[in-house]
């Protein structure tokens, strides 16, 4: 039996990812620390769907994290054929003023735990000879991000990671996508925060258009999807806005925040 592994289940988009891969009856194994709303989650999805649902509650955090795991999914012997990096944390400030332990925290997760997962899965799909990876980095991984500096270098590494993966494993049955969405109403990005911001004239998804989006785009030919019709536009732009414009532009929206 094949599953689809989402990290991050138990909230936001993952959570959204699950409804949406359980509607077109992917088995699943599903990921978070909280074990009480995956277990609700699980037995939720099972009385809708025909479908079988493992969850595996964890740290996934850096690399002890992430081998631990890979290491529980080989032991219940589950085979993996969509794996989504979906797991991730962002703060907001300045940079010298933070503590080193939140920027590591977000590095370990952001940036060590996908790249591990991604290779010791994508190493079993090649075996199995198809599979499919997808990394959620984010728009901001376009740009760099004054006042979330290490969350937006941590979505620049993810985003160009797995462009780099995806063009050497190309071929028609194994594919590694990156999703990018936007600002998207979750408890990561605060509402209060948004709406007090400069974010407050523009569209902020809802976290299940961007799970809708990834499903509907599971077969595309392109390595990199961005969610969002304003959202492309932006990145198109900052092709043509000097650097030094774009940083001090964002440091303005995030000064806001
Ligand atoms: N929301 C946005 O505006 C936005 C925009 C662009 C990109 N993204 C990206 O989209 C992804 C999902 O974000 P979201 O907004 O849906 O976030 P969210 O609602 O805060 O959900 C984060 C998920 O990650 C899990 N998680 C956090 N730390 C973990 C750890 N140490 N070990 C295991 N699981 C952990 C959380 O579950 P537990 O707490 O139960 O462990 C939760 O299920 C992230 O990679 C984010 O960077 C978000």
């Amino acid at each position: 039996m094949k599953y689809t592994l989402i990290t991050g289940a138990s909230s936001g988009i993952g959570l959204e990812l699950a409804h949406i891969f359980a509607q077109n009856n992917h088995n699943l194994i599903l990921t978070a620390r909280n074990k009480g709303v995956l277990s609700l989650l699980k037995e939720n999805l099972e009385s809708q769907h025909k479908i079988d649902i493992k969850i595996i509650s964890l740290d996934i955090s850096g690399e002890t994290g992430a081998i631990n795991l890979y290491e529980t999914v080989k032991k219940k012997q589950l085979e993996v054929d969509i794996l989504i990096n979906n797991a991730g944390i962002g703060s907001h400030g300045e940079f010298v003023g933070k503590e080193i332990q939140s920027d590591l925290d977000m590095i370990n997760l952001n940036i060590i735990t996908p790249t591990i997962l991604t290779k010791l899965f994508l190493k079993d799909m090649l075996k199995a000879g198809n599979g499919r990876v997808f990394n959620i980095a984010s728009t901001a991984g376009f740009q760099s991000g004054p006042l979330m500096s290490v969350y937006y270098g941590t979505k620049s590494y993810l985003l160009n990671f797995s462009e780099g993966v995806a063009e050497e494993v190309r071929n028609g049955d194994i594919k590694v996508i990156t999703l990018c969405p936007g600002p998207t109403k979750t408890a990561f990005e605060k509402m209060d925060r948004i709406e007090k911001g400069l974010f407050k004239n523009f569209h902020i998804a809802d976290p299940e258009d961007v799970a809708k989006y990834l499903y509907k785009n599971m077969d595309t030919k392109k390595d990199i999807l961005i969610h969002g019709r304003l959202n492309k536009f932006m990145i198109f732009l900052t092709k043509f806005i000097p650097r030094k414009i774009s940083l001090s532009l964002i440091k303005k929206i995030q000064e806001k925040k």
